[in-house]
C-alpha cells in the first residue's frame, strides 16, 4: 500500500472509471474511513446512500448533464487555467469532465454523501461536518486502487435530485462519489505554488520555510 503523503500527493480526481463491479468489502472499508473523519461535536449526522441502481444513477445524469449544457460547459469554454496547470491541461481536465457528464452513471458504485439536517436548510456549517468524510474516503478508494472525483454539480438541481434519490425530507445531499477502477493511471495532483497561497504573519508576506 503507498504511504500517506504519495496516496494525497496522488489523488486526483478520476473521470474516467471502468463499469467493472467493486466488491461489497472495499466499498465498506471506504465507508468506515469517511466515519472516521471528524464533524462538529462529533454530532455525526452524516448519512451515506449506497447507490448502483442503473435507473436511479440514470435519473441523477440527467440532470447532472442538463447543469453541464447549461452552467458548467460554457464556463469551462471560457474560464483560464487554474494555478499549476496550463492551456493543454486544462483542455484536458475540461474533456474528462465531459467525459464524466456523459458516463456519471456508468460507475458501478455511487455513494452519496448527505446529511440529517432536520429542518433547517443547508448551510456552510453543516458542509463543513460532511467534507471531511468526503475527502477520507477518496483518500481510502485512492489507497485501494479505486478512482473517484467529488463531485456536486447536482446540487445545481438540489431538490430534483434529493428526490430522484428518494431522500426523505430531512436529509439533504452534499457530494456524490461515482466510484470504480480507473481507466487512466493515477498521478500527481496540479497546484499552484505553496509561497502564492501562504503568508507568514502579516497577509501578503510571502511564507518562506
Ligand atoms: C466542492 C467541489 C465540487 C466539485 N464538483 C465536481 C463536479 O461536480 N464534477 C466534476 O467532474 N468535478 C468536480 N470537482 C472536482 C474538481 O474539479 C477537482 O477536484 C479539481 O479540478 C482538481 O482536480 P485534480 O485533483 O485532478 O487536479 C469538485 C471539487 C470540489 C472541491
Amino acid at each position: 500500500m503507498p504511504e500517506l503523503f504519495d496516496i494525497i500527493r496522488t489523488t486526483r480526481a478520476m473521470r474516467r472509471l471502468k463499469p467493472d463491479p467493486i466488491p461489497d468489502d472495499l466499498v465498506r472499508q471506504i465507508l468506515e474511513a469517511g466515519t472516521c473523519a471528524p464533524s462538529g461535536g462529533n454530532a455525526q449526522k452524516w448519512r451515506f446512500l449506497v447507490v448502483k441502481n442503473p435507473e436511479t444513477k440514470q435519473a441523477v445524469q440527467r440532470l447532472y448533464k442538463r447543469a453541464y449544457d447549461e452552467v458548467i460547459g460554457p464556463r469551462y469554454a471560457t474560464a483560464s487555467p487554474p494555478p499549476g496547470s496550463d492551456p493543454a491541461k486544462y483542455a484536458r481536465q475540461h474533456a474528462a469532465v465531459e467525459y464524466l457528464t456523459e458516463h456519471f452513471h456508468e460507475a458501478p458504485v455511487w455513494i452519496v454523501v448527505c446529511q440529517d439536517d432536520g429542518t433547517t436548510p443547508p448551510t456552510r456549517g453543516a458542509g463543513a461536518s460532511v467534507y471531511p468524510a468526503v475527502q477520507n474516503m477518496l483518500l481510502a478508494a485512492r489507497a485501494l486502487g479505486l478512482g473517484s472525483t467529488l463531485t456536486t454539480r447536482h446540487m445545481m438541481f438540489a431538490k430534483e435530485a434529493d428526490a430522484a434519490l428518494g431522500l426523505p425530507e430531512n436529509i439533504h445531499s452534499y457530494a456524490i462519489l461515482p466510484i470504480g477502477y480507473p481507466i487512466g493511471n493515477f498521478g500527481p495532483v496540479g497546484r499552484g505554488r505553496l509561497e502564492e497561497v501562504v503568508f507568514s504573519e502579516k497577509w501578503g508576506v510571502p511564507y518562506t520555510s
